[in-house]
């Protein structure tokens, strides 16, 4: 019998267009596809491990900057890519299929519709953008605040997302005004009490981390939107951190707006990110990147979506990305990288020469690990990690030590020999 391959080739078609001309948006087959293991297989995340082809020799400790891409999710964009270079001309032009060339000029709703089913929001109050600077900052630019108004936000954010604010602050006269959040953080109950102690009648804005970057705790978020909310303060939270890391429901939290990204812990391809705002509010927004549909308020997600030609391969890496994701289960992602964090962290706590910079309470922690341990920098044990066991956590500086980020490509294995190399530095 002739393979799917042979086939194609006879009939004088890529495998991309084949996908195209047999349904564009079903998920195209991948070679791996057969080898995808099944739930209740033992041996499932060894097998998981095999659908990424990070090097086996190397372990990867820092989806915190950067997460790795699935197989699936490299050879979708690639397979668009070499597609893009062959056979642009194919392309007639024609508006309704602009998006299998290039981005930035259409809804993108099938990939919005996804990220929403994740976010549990609307596709129309979805705009997807290149990484959480860019979503951050349309949003502050986009919004109409006087002299005096306060923005407030806590001393361990990220430049990504506190910067536009300082740009507002220095351009309009606005005011940014920070929350010292210790760090270690002890529990939910003291982040919550700190910032509520600050807010004040010219509160305008609230916008914090849902996980600080430089810790990996996570925020009372839903808690204090609640609080916001009754002093009829927007909120809108940092989730760099978050998206693929821990279950993130955006109608629980009710924030009024959500910046985000794919390309840390969801595994898709540099350069994803996406901007929520409820829908009502996203009409008070002004553009910031404008193109022709920069005053058409008939899709709101669209309105930001429409930026200029982009690059579609990524995007279609993007969603194979939540695909994978959604083919593993969500809730067993989020579960394993839970248990890995937390086997890493009782592991270390064993030995008493540790020092913890994450969350004290151990609800506020996921697959974010900080420690440091005596006589060490940040850079000086991240050195020792790859010099003993070619492993790769973060630096974090000199005092905070490493942050280390686990995740479902990572093995028990890799995480009891991470501890036994700090035991070994320690001694
Ligand atoms: C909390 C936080 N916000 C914003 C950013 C910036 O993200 P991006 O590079 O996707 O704009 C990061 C990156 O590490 C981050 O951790």
């Amino acid at each position: 019998m002739i393979d799917r391959r042979s086939l194609l080739k006879l009939l004088g078609l890529s495998t991309f267009s084949f996908a195209t001309l047999s349904g564009a948006s079903r998920p195209m087959e991948s070679e791996t596809d057969n080898d995808f293991p099944l739930e209740s297989d033992p041996d499932f995340w060894n097998k998981i491990r095999n659908q990424f082809m990070l090097s086996k020799d190397k372990v990867f400790f820092n989806c915190g900057t950067v997460g790795v891409m699935p197989k699936p999710v490299f050879e979708k964009m690639m397979e668009h890519s070499r597609y893009l270079a062959t056979d642009v001309a194919d392309w007639a032009y024609k508006d309704d299929n602009k998006e299998q060339f290039i981005s930035g000029y259409n809804n993108l709703l099938p990939i919005r519709s996804k990220v929403a089913a994740l976010l549990n929001c609307q596709p129309g109050e979805i705009a997807m953008t290149d990484n959480v600077t860019n979503g951050m900052s349309y949003i502050a630019n986009g919004m109409t605040l006087r002299t005096g108004d306060e923005i407030l936000t806590t001393d361990q954010e990220h430049g990504g997302g506190k910067s536009s604010w300082y740009l507002k602050e220095k351009r309009f006269g606005v005011v940014v005004k920070t929350v010292t959040i210790p760090k270690p953080t002890q529990s939910s109950a003291q982040v919550f009490a700190l910032i509520v102690k600050a807010f004040s009648p010219n509160t305008k804005v609230l916008m914090l981390s849902h996980m600080i970057s430089g810790s990996g705790a996570i925020l009372p978020v839903k808690e204090l939107c609640a609080e916001a909310k009754k002093r009829g303060i927007f909120t809108i939270l940092d989730g760099a951190q978050t998206i693929g890391h821990i279950r993130v429901d955006l109608k629980d939290i009710d924030c009024d707006a959500y910046v985000g990204c794919f390309h840390k812990w969801m595994g898709a391809p540099t350069g994803t990110g996406f901007m929520f705002v409820k829908t009502n509010k996203m009409k008070e927004i002004w553009s910031t990147v404008a193109s022709s549909r920069w005053d058409n308020h008939d899709d709101e997600g669209f309105r930001f979506t429409q930026r200029g030609t982009g690059n579609f391969s990524v995007l279609l890496g993007l969603e194979a990305a939540l695909d994978f994701h959604n083919k593993i289960g969500a809730d067993n992602v989020y579960n394993r990288i839970k248990f890995l964090g937390d086997r890493l962290r009782a592991g270390l706590r064993e030995n008493k020469k540790v020092k913890f910079f994450s969350a004290t309470e151990e609800a506020m922690c996921a697959g974010i690990t900080l420690y440091n341990i005596d006589g060490f920098t940040g850079t000086k044990l991240q050195n020792a990690y790859w010099e003993k066991a070619n492993m790769r956590p973060r630096s974090q500086g000199d005092q905070f030590g490493v942050r280390h980020s686990t995740h479902i490509f990572n093995s028990t294995l890799e995480i009891d020999k991470a501890i036994k190399v700090v035991n070994e530095l320690s001694v």
